[in-house]
This record gives structure tokens, C-alpha cells and sequence, in this order.
């Protein structure tokens, strides 16, 4: 009969080392042990003992969670063991936000008092608007997101207080409520037009393009657009343990206020390789230009020129990423409403060419959630540099809940990993003049 549990031999010391092996969910992809069980394994009795060395964490699970289930393998994600494609189908993004929250589908009564609670939420500050007012006419949106979010943080002093239930709950509403407010307050203060408040009988997303839209007061988000962004903050809005949401859990585990928290995680997102990355495919198929220049571009990225196909390739997905797939789809009703983007043409070719070339294929890069949503988003008139922030506003949803697991996570404490020293041994401090 196996045994769940490793040996190690230490052959420093001839030394044999037993250590357990514990499984998640599935014993496929959740098998691991715990680094703090290296640590007997020492030279000498006053060695600090053995660490793993594990730069950008390529396989370290820094926590246990039962948020957001992915097999990169397969093309899979679930959000509390639902499937991405019948949640992008039935759900909308309020009753998805609830779900990975709290962790189950609401009941009918649950959902009604989820979404009261989220729009009574959806103001901001009137002081909120003099600081927006405060950023150049032709500051980054996502710049004054992340800016906004954590002057949050000066208004709601209570949300210090993480460890309280009812109080966190609070902030929640508050922030999954707020952000769409702030992103569309960031694009309107862009573009010098007066600010649209919150209309409260309006759904999370025709409120969101309501408020960033509305010049005409009789202006209605068109069903087909409103649906498409509901299913597109669906898509967004967890991914496990990403760079974003492990700055949300790092930070967050020094129990600041959530409002400081997630302008952290927002950051880690603006950056062109995570959250940037949709905004960075719009400017790449632009600077394409026309499918003939396609294969000309292939052969800079192959040639390792620092030109890189952004939208493909991802740390787990080793297989088409399935948000990808349904943003794909989606693109063709968006389409029907507004116009075709003719970028959508070089984007297809692009994929065409690279999933048979053995350049992607060897190294397994597919179109990852960045490749396809750009084309939507800008089809639906929002800048290309309010990409990110158009990522942001759903993933508050998924930030919130890690942070939440984070804390009442009994084996958690504040995140502090180890470093291999490799500097200099000691030295003695030498005065100036004497300096060579
Ligand atoms: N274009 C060309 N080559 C690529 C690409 C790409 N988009 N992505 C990876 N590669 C190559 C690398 O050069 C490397 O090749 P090598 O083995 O010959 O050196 C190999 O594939 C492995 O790539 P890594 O960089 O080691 O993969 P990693 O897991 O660290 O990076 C990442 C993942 C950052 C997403 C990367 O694929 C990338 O930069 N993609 C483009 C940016 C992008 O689309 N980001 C969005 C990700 S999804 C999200 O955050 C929402």
C-alpha cells in the first residue's frame, strides 16, 4: 500500500527525512507538502535549515482555497465549482459576485437584498469629486483608479476594522459598488463631460454604461451591450492566486483597510503583462496594422526581439483559455449592434498563423482573456486605456473574497517570504579618504 508521503534523503548528511504529502480537492493537481517541513533538514543543529527557492512562485501554493478551481491543462475554470460557460450563460455579474464571496448561488431573497445593498452603495463622496478633479485632463484612468480607490480608505476610517464581519461585509458592498462609479468618473473627467450619477434601477453594467455614455438624458444602454459587459465581468471576475490577487492577500495580510488593500492589487494589475495586457493587444494589432504585415510580426516575436504576441501565452493555461473562448463568441453579437472592428480580422489571422506555427504550439501558447476583450471593449466606444480599469471593476468581486478567505484563514499570517542571501559577506565600514 503507498504511502502519502515523501522521503528525502539529504546526501549532505546521509540523513533520511519523512514528510507528509497533503491533497486538495483533487489529488491530480493538489498534491503538496508543506515547506515548513524542509526546514528539519539541517547540516548542523544551528543551521536555519532547508528552504525552497521558488522566484515568481512558478510552484509554491501560498494558500488553501475554495474560490476559484482552474486545470490550465484541460482549459478549465470554475468559480465555486460551477463552470465558467453556464455561469457566463445564466448568470449575471451581481449573482456571480455574490456567489464567490459567500460561496453558494443566493436564494431569490438573498440575491435581492445582495444587489439593494451593492446600489445603495454606488454614490461617491462629493469630496471624491473635487480629488478626481485634481488629475491632469490626460492622466491614465487606471492611474486615477488606483488612486481613488485608496483615498477610499480616508472616508470609511471604520474599515480599518477587518475583523469584524458585519463591518467587512460593509466595505464590500462599498467597494464592489463604488468601482464602477470611479472608473466612469475617471473616463468622463478625461474627457472634460460633466459626471453621471448612479442610477440605481439600472443593472451593474447598463448603470456602468449609462454613467459613462450619457450625454442625452434619454439614453438607454442597448440589451445586446448590456448582456455582453454582464457576461464579460463574469469572466473577470476571480482567477485564483494571480499577481494581483496575491498582492491583495500580501497586503491585506498586514490587516490594513480594504480600501488601501485592493489599491495595491490594482496596481499589480495596470502592469502590461497581467491586467495592462488587453490594452497592450489594442495598441499590437494597431501597430499590425494590415494582415499582410502578420507574418513579418510572427517572425520578430520569434526571434525573441523583446516583441512579444501579448493576449497569448499564461502561467497555468496550457490549453485555450476558456474565457477566451466565450469573449470569441461574444464579439460577433457586439458586433451586430455597434459595427465590426475591422481589428478583429488581423486578430484571427494572428491566431490562425500562431496555433500552427511550432513556435506556439511547442511552448503551448494560446489566446489567453486579453486577446479577444480589447476588440469588444473598444467596439463598444471605451478607450483603449480604459482596458484595465474595465478589468478591475469585476475582479473587486474576486479581490474581496481571497482578502476575506485570507483573514479567516486559521494558518495564515502576514506574508513574508524568505530570500537567499547572495551579497557580500561581512566588511568593515571604511572611512572616505581611505576609499579606493
Ligand atoms: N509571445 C511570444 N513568446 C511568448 C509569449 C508571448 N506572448 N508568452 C510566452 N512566450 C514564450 C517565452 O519567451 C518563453 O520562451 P522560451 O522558453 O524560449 O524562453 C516561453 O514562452 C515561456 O514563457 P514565460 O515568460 O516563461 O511564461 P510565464 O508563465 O512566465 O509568462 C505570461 C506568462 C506573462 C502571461 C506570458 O505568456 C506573456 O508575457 N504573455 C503576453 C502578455 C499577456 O498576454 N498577459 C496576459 C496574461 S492573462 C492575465 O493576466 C489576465
Amino acid at each position: 500500500m503507498p504511502k502519502d508521503s515523501l522521503t528525502i534523503t539529504d546526501n549532505r548528511t546521509g540523513k533520511t527525512y519523512e514528510v507528509p504529502i497533503q491533497y486538495g480537492t483533487y489529488s491530480k493537481d493538489g498534491a503538496s507538502i508543506r515547506a515548513m517541513d524542509l526546514r528539519q533538514i539541517k547540516v548542523a543543529t544551528d543551521d536555519f535549515g532547508l528552504m525552497a527557492y521558488d522566484p515568481a512562485f512558478l510552484n509554491t501554493a501560498s494558500c488553501k482555497s475554495a474560490i476559484t478551481y482552474i486545470d490550465g491543462d484541460r482549459g478549465i475554470l470554475r468559480y465555486r465549482g460551477y463552470g465558467i460557460e453556464h455561469l457566463a450563460e445564466r448568470s449575471t455579474f451581481l449573482e456571480t459576485a455574490y456567489l464567490i464571496i459567500h460561496g453558494a448561488l443566493p436564494s431569490r431573497h438573498e440575491l435581492d437584498e445582495w444587489t439593494r445593498n451593492i446600489t445603495v452603495h454606488t454614490m461617491l463622496h462629493e469630496s471624491i469629486k473635487k480629488f478626481l478633479d485634481g488629475f491632469n485632463y490626460d492622466a491614465h484612468p487606471m492611474g486615477i483608479l488606483v488612486g481613488t480607490v485608496g483615498a477610499l480608505s480616508t472616508f470609511y476610517p471604520d474599515a480599518k476594522n477587518t475583523h469584524e464581519p458585519a463591518g467587512r461585509l460593509l466595505q464590500i458592498y462599498r467597494l464592489v459598488a463604488k468601482m464602477p462609479t470611479i472608473a466612469a468618473f475617471a473616463y468622463r473627467h478625461s474627457r472634460g463631460l460633466p459626471y453621471i450619477h448612479p442610477q440605481n434601477d439600472l443593472s451593474f453594467s447598463a448603470n456602468f454604461l449609462n454613467m459613462m455614455f450619457q450625454i442625452d438624458p434619454r439614453y438607454r444602454p442597448s440589451p445586446a451591450l448590456e448582456r455582453a459587459l454582464e457576461v464579460l465581468f463574469i469572466l473577470h471576475a476571480d482567477h485564483e492566486q494571480n499577481c494581483s490577487t496575491s498582492a491583495m492577500r500580501a497586503i491585506g495580510s498586514a490587516h490594513g483597510d480594504p480600501y488601501s488593500t485592493l489599491a495595491g492589487a490594482a496596481a499589480a494589475l495596470y502592469g502590461p503583462l497581467h491586467g495592462g495586457a488587453n490594452e497592450a493587444v489594442l495598441r499590437m494589432l494597431a501597430e499590425i496594422g494590415s494582415i499582410q504585415n502578420i507574418p513579418n510580426f510572427i517572425k520578430r516575436v520569434k526571434a525573441g526581439d523583446g516583441v512579444r504576441l501579448m493576449g497569448f501565452g499564461h502561467r497555468v493555461y496550457k490549453n485555450y483559455d476558456p474565457r477566451a473562448k466565450i469573449i470569441k463568441a461574444i464579439a460577433n453579437v457586439v458586433f451586430e449592434v455597434v459595427g465590426r472592428n475591422p481589428l478583429i480580422e488581423i486578430a484571427l489571422e494572428l491566431e490562425r498563423i500562431a496555433l500552427e506555427d511550432d513556435y506556439f504550439v511547442s511552448r503551448k501558447l494560446y489566446p489567453n482573456v486579453d486577446f479577444y476583450s480589447g476588440i469588444i471593449y473598444q467596439a463598444m466606444g471605451i478607450p483603449v486605456d480604459m482596458f484595465p480599469v474595465m478589468f478591475a471593476i469585476p475582479r473587486t468581486a474576486g479581490w474581496l473574497a481571497q482578502w476575506q478567505e485570507m483573514l479567516l484563514d486559521g494558518e495564515q499570517k502576514i506574508a513574508r517570504p524568505r530570500q537567499v542571501y547572495v551579497g557580500a559577506d561581512h566588511r568593515d565600514y571604511v572611512v572616505l579618504d581611505r576609499r579606493q
